[in-house]
């Protein structure tokens, strides 16, 4: 079953306009909240992000918070998935194609779920390899909006180089994140992400994180990092919803370390699988 406008219809039944301005101009916004063991994982957040999006497109939901986290909650009543994602779309509306608002339009709220991919012990034993590339994007970075593009030919150059993460990095501000992750080093101890800012999505893993460095009174450090002070960093990681915490041991061709996952990046790994233990069970 999938949430389109209201309602709880089987996913070949679903159908948005061609007219749809997500479908067309990318105007619109989504959400990818993980569940484990049909319990989604910090949906507060991921349904604040969502207003917060909504706000900065100037886009009134046509639903309030307790609302979409019933529909959402509905959606994965009868999944037994161990881990399932859900995807949620809300784009400005089908109207005839201009680019200014259109005066009456409502907007297409979509949902569904699929089945989620755990990250393999393999690849949290040996981390992964990321490349870096220039950031053509502009700045609403901190906008979940479904302008992907320069996120898909990120990944795409980062698949053909056979890598798992793109890094975007930002003329005369450093490496600011991943196409679809954000970014963590360690140096010296001090563990360092880039601050909030137009240049990166604030992303809801990246703030558990931060919140389990702060409990084990790991110093903390909110600034972008260069590229060569992130190939000379003791380890560095991505977060991501789907990803968790997952280190990156090769980057741009050069091995971070001693090539494998460092102490700190395990720590925080395991105190966040320890986070969903106990909000969700698994
Ligand atoms: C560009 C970008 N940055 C960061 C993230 C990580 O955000 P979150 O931890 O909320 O999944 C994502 C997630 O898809 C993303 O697309």
């Amino acid at each position: 079953m999938v949430f389109l406008n209201g309602q709880f219809i089987p996913e070949k039944q679903a159908f948005v306009s061609i007219c749809d301005r997500g479908f067309q101009l990318g105007d619109g916004i989504y959400e990818v909240i993980r569940c484990y063991q049909g319990r989604p994982f910090r949906l507060g957040d991921h349904i604040e992000r969502l207003f917060q999006s909504a706000q900065a497109i100037r886009l009134e939901l046509p639903y309030g918070r307790d609302e979409l986290a019933g529909f959402v909650n509905r959606l994965i009543a009868d999944v037994t998935w161990d881990y399932a994602d859900i995807y949620i779309q809300v784009t400005r509306g089908g109207a005839p194609r201009v680019h200014e608002f259109p005066a009456q339009i409502h907007p297409t709220v979509l949902m569904y779920v699929s089945q989620g991919q755990a990250v393999s012990p393999i690849t949290l034993e040996q981390g992964i390899e990321a490349i870096i590339i220039p950031d053509t994007r502009g700045t609403l970075c901190n906008i979940k909006s479904v302008n992907l593009l320069p996120n898909v030919l990120a990944r795409q150059a980062a698949a053909e180089a056979g890598a798992g993460e793109a890094l975007f990095e930002r003329e005369g501000i450093g490496v600011v994140e991943g196409a679809a992750s954000n970014i963590f080093a360690v140096r010296k101890g001090v563990l360092s992400t880039g601050p909030l800012s137009p240049y990166t999505l604030p992303g809801v893993t990246r703030d558990c994180v931060l919140q389990l460095a702060k409990a084990q009174g790991l110093p903390v450090e909110l600034e972008f990092l260069s590229r060569e002070e992130l190939l000379t960093a003791d380890e560095v990681f991505i977060t991501s919803t789907s990803k968790e915490v997952l280190a990156v041991t090769i980057l741009a061709g050069q091995m971070i370390g001693d090539g494998r996952p460092g102490p700190i990046t395990l720590k925080l790994a395991s105190d966040y699988r320890a986070l969903i233990k106990r909000e969700c069970g698994i």
